[in-house]
């Protein structure tokens, strides 16, 4: 498979950090199927990828078992999970491992999935838990099964309210990230010479998830150092984290402040944007008064390509592929060759708009 040298890493004092720099051109179009993938999703057991055995003989020797991973994730319908799974999945054909993907959206499912993949007798998982909080009793869970784990995207956090820094941990640098909205929220309000007495911002919350705060603490305070005023700046929160959760935080704020004629919008991740720009149209807000920035750059990929321009002018990508593939591979070294993974990964992001998205995301393998 042509997934060569993917992952650059970038050291510095605290963590590693990585960027995907390039794909093939056959990794890219396989990277496509996503109504397949998402079917596959709805189910718990929902696939295993099945790469060429090069061990098979010709002469029919049974060649031995591949290595199992699990790669459990807590929203299979998000773009962003399904990329990762994807990565994953080129991981596993590249070195010639299995991976059992799982949707986990509760702590229950979650025990089920150790469970399953126990008895499948895999050796570790990946995850992307449906809440921190679950990280002890999933701890406990994998070491009775002997399972290694490795934490995505949402790392655990302990009884005493502290990260598990124990546990290996890949995802976003999320101030910075959160920061370079705020910067370029700005820089587009700036560009678009808006009145900043006709202009608010309307922040969509997650606190309870602790990459959801400081995304969006880091917009706030990205904002506010560029000289915008703290009293326009409001916080939202969403009780879900989706289009409906952020579409209601979004539309109580909006009720609240009928002065406000030009939003600036930012949110844990596109999907928290997209809700509160479609509660913007919802109450007659043009387009045009509207720039919303998200944070994946894998779930508005429909959004840049319609053909209006809508309110949701841009994202900050993360490669989620990069984060699948470089996960997997982490837990397969681990299993193998006892090599154990950095505690601490964290990626960084690259802003698109309608401008460049198609390039951008053809360059990182995420369109064909
Ligand atoms: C969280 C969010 C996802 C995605 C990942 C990236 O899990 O819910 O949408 O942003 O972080 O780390």
């Amino acid at each position: 498979m042509g997934f060569s040298n993917p992952l650059t890493k970038e050291n510095d004092s605290k963590s590693s950090h990585f960027k995907i720099t390039r794909f093939e051109m056959s990794e890219r179009s396989s990277l496509m199927n996503l109504p397949a993938t998402l079917t596959l999703a709805l189910g718990l057991l929902v696939g295993c990828s099945r790469a060429p055995d090069p061990a098979a003989t010709a002469s029919g020797a049974k060649p031995p078992a591949k290595i199992k991973l699990g790669f459990l994730v807590k929203q299979p319908e998000e773009p962003w999970f399904q990329f990762e799974w994807k990565g994953a999945d080129r991981a596993a054909a590249q070195s010639g491992f299995e991976v059992i993907k799982l949707g986990v959206p509760d702590g229950e499912k979650v025990i089920a999935a150790i469970d399953n993949l126990a008895a499948l007798g895999a050796k570790g998982f990946v995850i992307c838990t449906p809440d921190v909080r679950l990280g002890p009793a999933i701890m406990r869970k994998a070491h009775s099964a002997g399972l290694k784990v490795i934490t995505v995207d949402d790392q655990f956090v302990g009884p005493d309210n502290r990260f598990m820094t124990d546990v290996p941990y890949l995802g976003m640098s999320a101030s910075k990230i959160g920061e370079s909205v705020g910067v370029a929220l700005w820089t587009e309000l700036q560009r678009r010479r808006w009145p900043i007495a006709e202009t608010g911002v309307c922040v969509v919350t997650f606190a309870e998830l602790d990459t959801a705060r400081h995304r969006t603490d880091g917009a706030i305070a990205a904002l506010a150092a560029a000289g915008f005023p703290a009293n326009r700046i409001f916080k939202t929160p969403q009780k879900t984290t989706d289009v409906p959760g952020s579409f209601d935080a979004a539309n109580i704020l909006l009720t609240q402040h009928p002065e406000v004629k030009r939003w600036l919008i930012c949110a844990l991740n596109d999907t928290g944007v997209l809700g509160a720009v479609r509660a913007t149209e919802g109450r007659g807000i043009p387009a045009e008064h509207v720039i919303g920035i998200g944070i994946n750059g894998t779930d508005c990929i429909d959004e840049l390509r319609k053909a209006k321009p809508t309110g949701f002018h841009g994202s900050m990508l993360v490669s989620a592929p990069g984060e699948g593939f470089r996960t997997t591979e982490m837990l397969y070294r681990w299993v193998k060759d006892g090599t154990p993974p950095p505690l601490d990964t964290r990626t960084t992001g690259i802003f698109i708009t309608r401008e460049n998205f198609e390039q951008v995301l053809k360059q990182e393998g995420i369109l064909p």
